[in-house]
């Protein structure tokens, strides 16, 4: 069986593209691994450092994490701050992180150039942090995106010049979880690739937004002017509309909209109406589920407390014996 560790940034809601590019296929995953999903507090930090809403951002993570499927009975669902042996072995890792690599990391180039005014030790040692994450639970199995490669690369990195430095066979390599064909990467609504919070005002449609949020923002999306010809290729924005419908909607439905496409009958807006109400249908059992959780404040400290236990149950293991292959020992 293998070690699955996934982490979540927080920095805000949760929407479609992420249910269908990770979520949907996490909630499979736990049952056929030892899952550790957590919510990366810490690392929104070097970003988002801000007190008022912290709290609430972690909050809605794990209630939308919970509502679409996560079992932490199966699982093991934490927030980061509450485990202090990832911080510790963030600390440990750091001794042997050298600043030319993490200054070349593209992440961090990225973050130094769009916030030059917040170049802060947390943002160039965010990949030893991560690697602790994915360390501390000796996991094998990452599930990352392209865009958190090379993070993985460098954990694989850290591990290996541990077990070099310290002449030992301690950390395995862990690789990226492949989910092949079932990874749907959902397009927004604004005609500009994917989904994204960061994108423009109503591209993303969240969770837990409620159906007439969901018909507003459809309603809204780009389209053109229509097909010309019959059977013409569909352009882009029009194809990121099928490729939500795909998703959401019955195979039926999507044929039926297809023809009317190839016909040049379609009418954009029947068929975002039925995109609005498919969306909305396909949502609800998640939303009725993030509306209830989030109102449960007991269930919620259960959820936490369970997960921290069980994270630090296997953090503390591997702090214990990274310590004592550095050469800790008690009096
Ligand atoms: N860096 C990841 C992201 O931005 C989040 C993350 C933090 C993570 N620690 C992790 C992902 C450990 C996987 C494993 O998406």
């Amino acid at each position: 069986m293998d070690i699955v560790v996934s982490g979540i940034r927080s920095t805000g809601n949760l929407h479609l593209g992420n249910y269908f590019g990770a979520l949907k296929n996490f909630v499979k995953m736990q049952n056929e691994n030892k899952c550790f999903f957590f919510i990366a507090d810490y690392h929104s930090l070097t970003t988002h450092p801000t007190p008022k809403e912290l709290h609430s951002i972690v909050k809605n993570v794990l209630v939308e994490y919970l509502a679409s499927g996560i079992d932490p009975e199966i699982s093991t669902i934490y927030i980061q701050s509450n485990v202090p042996e990832v911080t510790e072995l963030y600390f440990l890792l750091n001794i042997n992180a050298y600043l030319g690599e993490l200054e070349r990391c593209t992440s961090f180039k990225e973050k130094a150039r769009s916030l030059p005014n917040n170049i802060n030790a947390g943002l160039l040692t965010y990949p030893v942090l991560m690697a602790a994450d994915i360390l501390i639970h000796k996991a094998n199995k990452v599930p990352v995106g392209k865009d958190q490669e090379q993070h993985l690369e460098m954990t694989r990195q850290f591990g290996n010049r541990f077990n070099r430095m310290y002449n030992c066979q301690y950390f395995t390599e862990p690789v990226a979880y492949n989910f092949g064909e079932a990874l749907i990467k959902i397009p927004g609504l604004d005609g500009n690739g994917k989904m994204g919070k960061s994108e423009g005002e109503g591209n993303a449609i969240f969770l837990s937004d409620p159906p007439d949020v969901i018909r507003k923002k459809v309603m809204r999306a780009v389209t053109d002017s229509g097909p010309k010809v019959m059977n013409q290729p569909k352009p882009e924005i029009i194809e990121n509309l099928f490729t939500i419908l795909n998703a959401v909607s019955t195979p039926d439905t999507v044929e039926h909209f297809d023809a009317l496409y190839n016909n040049c009958q379609i009418r954009y807006s029947d068929l975002k109406k039925q995109l609005a109400e498919d969306i909305i249908a396909y949502t609800e059992p998640i939303r009725n589920r993030i509306n209830e959780i989030s109102k449960d404040d007991e269930y919620l400290r259960k959820v936490v407390n369970m997960g921290t236990e069980k994270a630090r149950e296997s953090a503390s293991k591997t702090v214990r014996e990274v310590r004592q292959i550095m050469g800790f020992r008690d009096f």
